[in-house]
């Protein structure tokens, strides 16, 4: 799209009233899981290019229309109004977004404070993590996020300890993992913290977060809770988690503008992270000196009620079946197939949107790109492949609200006609 175009459609976008669009109303909620009808209003709330069938939204969450409208107003009332809003009025306004937020999560105000995405926050947390003495031992696992588990390696330069990886079973089960994670605390006993993932970004799987925390807990060992793809693709409970240190994206599966992730330090658990370089006396316990974002983007932080607004009104549950159904809909399709293997297991449990696949044997890297470029240029699909999972890379298909069962359908006959 050159400027001219692009200029024509933002100012369409700004300009476009909701009229035509009928916002989602609370009460088709009870039967909106299934109501194709009433998913295909949600979908007309998203404006997706026609070029390729997406279902790559693992990647990063794209606006909705009304998100994408107040973002433009929110972007033009910054720019517009400048730093003498910005000096005078942000802090307030972002303190309320705050609010906002520790409310839908069950925390603190006093628990978050907002990061550029969900890296910052966690390299924040392993890298700040200061009950470390050398000769202790951390553990991250395979299908943990990869450059967190670089800063778990830079923890042995870092902090002298020693660095264990650990490989999630494949096929994973609800038992085998919380197993794994228990071998590996049993076979270390000199663990002292651990970094978890809340839903792999390489298989889409959804761990037991809950009894893995309580297993470590009981052992003394801290857990960091990579939640960058959990928060606003299912619904769960944080506060059930009892997890003490996590970092979340609001620019996946929230729908905010990109730009925005979040940190969680228990209250009682903040002096346990140091301050980021020195940002405070290390006996400073505000959540928010455990980051320094320098400028952010104040306009995607202005949306972040507007986005959340939009998910709300749909209602999480709702959102939590439609991906599950999205991602039946291809799975239960090629299941049968001997020739392709699910990397994310049939207990609904383990997945929510994502789930991965490879062609079987398929398992280098170069191999999974291969079959995704087959995948857009002959079928018009477009997945990604993730490697470093410990039997072999794989492709992570992720499907999002603008998604259709068709769109689903399309992939398993692709899938179908490629494994001949
Ligand atoms: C599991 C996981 N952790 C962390 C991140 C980092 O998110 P961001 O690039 O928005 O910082 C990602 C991004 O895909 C992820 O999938």
């Amino acid at each position: 799209m050159d400027r001219r175009q692009f200029l024509t459609t933002t100012a369409a976008l700004a300009t476009a009233s909701m009229v035509g669009t009928p916002m989602i109303s609370l009460a088709q909620q009870s039967r909106a899981a299934d109501d194709e009808n009433f998913w295909q209003i949600v979908r007309n709330q998203y404006d997706v290019t026609d070029e390729i069938t997406n279902l790559e939204a693992g990647y990063w969450g794209i606006m909705s229309i009304p998100v994408t409208q107040a973002y433009i107003q929110n972007t033009h009332f910054v720019n517009q109004n400048s730093s003498y809003y910005a000096r005078r009025h942000y802090r307030q306004d972002y303190d309320k977004i705050i609010d906002r937020l520790a409310r839908k999560l069950g925390v603190g105000n006093d628990e978050i404070v907002l990061t550029r995405n969900a890296t910052e926050a966690l390299q924040s947390l392993i890298n700040g993590y200061n009950k470390l003495e050398p000769g202790d031992t951390v553990i991250y696992a395979d299908l943990d996020y990869g450059s967190m588990q670089s800063e778990m390696r830079y923890l042995k330069t870092y902090r002298g300890v020693n660095v264990v990886a650990i490989a999630i079973p494949e096929p994973a089960s609800y038992e085998n993992v919380i197993a794994a994670y228990e071998k590996a605390l049993d076979d270390h006993p000199k663990c002292k913290m651990m970094l978890m993932t809340h839903v792999s970004n390489r298989t889409g799987l959804i761990t037991p977060v809950k009894e893995v925390v309580k297993m470590a807990k009981s052992r003394g060992v801290d857990v960091i809770l990579d939640a960058a793809h959990s928060w606003g693709q299912f619904d769960f409970d944080f506060q059930d988690l009892d997890v003490d240190f996590a970092g979340f994206n609001l620019h996946k599966w929230i729908g905010v503008p990109i730009g925005v992730g979040m940190l969680y330090i228990r209250k009682n658990r903040v002096l346990d992270i140091d301050p980021l370089r020195g940002e405070a006396a290390p006996d400073n316990d505000n959540v928010r000196t455990r980051v320094h974002t320098g400028t952010m983007n104040f306009a995607s932080v202005l949306t972040i009620p507007d986005a959340l607004d939009f998910g709300e009104n749909i209602g999480i549950k709702n959102i939590e079946k439609r991906f599950r159904a999205l991602r039946n809909q291809w799975v239960d399709k090629v299941i049968d197939n001997e020739n392709i293997e699910i990397l994310t297991p049939q207990d609904e449990r383990m997945y929510a949107a994502i789930t991965s696949f490879r062609i079987k044997g398929k398992t280098s890297n170069q191999e999974n790109r291969d079959l995704v470029k087959l995948l857009t240029d002959k079928y018009g699909i477009f997945t990604v492949a993730n490697g470093g999972i410990s039997n072999g890379a794989g492709i992570r298909v992720s499907p999002a609200l603008y998604n259709s069962r068709e769109d689903a359908d399309k992939l398993a006959n692709a899938l179908n006609d490629i494994t001949g």
